[in-house]
């Protein structure tokens, strides 16, 4: 069982450089809320309660100011920053005190899901307790990502950062399931050329144990990208389409906490006193 999770907030952003000067990336907006709210309603719906958000060292007082400790939410948020990004799997490294002797899922700051069967996919990818697990998504343009490719029974064959020659069209996802064996594979972890350490190949110790395993998010879910401005703005109008057509709201995390049991009307009545007048307090408002 995983009941903890991490999310990767650093970055340097630098594809959405002038914006991302002086805001962390994942504090900017996706249509009404901050995209890191994406993320984190994602480890929420996977009933996942303890949180660590890796920053970047300078910008972890800019967190605190919107998620200051996840009291009002009912779960805990804790902040590590990080001094330089140093790839994916350092998330672990630097979380080894957090993770402890947990299992953990990692879910990258700028990764966003939705679908319908979504939640029951989360909720049966936490009970893991061997090996790994990756997610996977079909996209257009797979060389932009980590890619998988797999058989007919969902095995996974091959793994590959990037691949510039074509493999599968399925993307490896920024979501994760690890068993605690995370923390020392990622420390045995070699630098590759680019001077990181890699999520593939911390992937692939597991595969060459044959403990990875693949779940696959079909044509109903949506995976998107929120890497360059374009695609930035396009995940932003996915929002805004939904929101205003069904008057939902994506990533509302009082909400979640509110349906998982885990806060009371009182703390729906402390977020919209901290958001102040707005149109997210209107929508809590409506939740009591
Ligand atoms: C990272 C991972 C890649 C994965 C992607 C998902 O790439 O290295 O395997 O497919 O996240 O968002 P990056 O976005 O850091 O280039």
């Amino acid at each position: 069982m995983i009941k903890k999770g991490i999310i990767l907030a650093g970055g340097k952003g630098t594809r959405m450089s002038p914006l991302t000067k002086a805001v962390n990336k994942q504090l900017l907006p996706i249509y009404d809320k901050p995209l890191i709210f994406y993320p984190l309603s994602i480890l929420m719906l996977a009933k996942i309660k303890d949180i660590l958000i890796v920053v970047n060292k300078g910008q972890l007082e800019q967190y605190k100011k919107i998620l200051p400790d996840g009291k009002n939410l009912g779960i805990k948020i804790n902040f590590i920053e990080q001094l330089r990004p140093r790839g994916l799997p350092d998330a672990f490294v630097l979380g080894e005190k957090f993770i402890g002797k947990s299992n953990v899922a990692l879910i990258l700051g700028d990764n966003f899901f939705y679908g319908q069967n979504l939640t029951s996919k989360l909720l049966n990818n936490v009970k893991l307790n061997r090996g790994a697990k990756i997610v996977l998504h079909k996209v257009q343009k797979p060389e932009l990502y980590g890619v998988a490719k797999i058989n007919k029974n969902n095995r996974i064959l091959t793994i590959k950062e990037k691949p510039k020659k074509f493999l599968s069209d399925l993307a490896i996802t920024g979501l994760y399931f690890f068993d605690n064996k995370v923390v020392e594979f990622s420390k045995k972890l070699k630098p590759s050329k680019r001077g990181e350490v890699e999520i593939v190949d911390l992937l692939n110790i597991y595969k060459s144990k044959k403990q990875l395993s693949a779940d696959l998010i079909g044509r109903g879910g949506a995976w998107l990208d929120t890497g360059s401005i374009e695609d930035y703005y396009k995940t932003s109008s996915f929002v805004s389409a939904i929101e205003n057509r069904q008057g939902f709201k994506i990533a509302c995390i009082e909400e979640i906490a509110l349906n998982n049991k885990w806060i009371k009307k009182k703390e729906i009545k402390n977020s919209i006193r901290f958001y102040g007048l707005c149109e997210y307090s209107n929508y809590l408002k409506k939740l009591i």
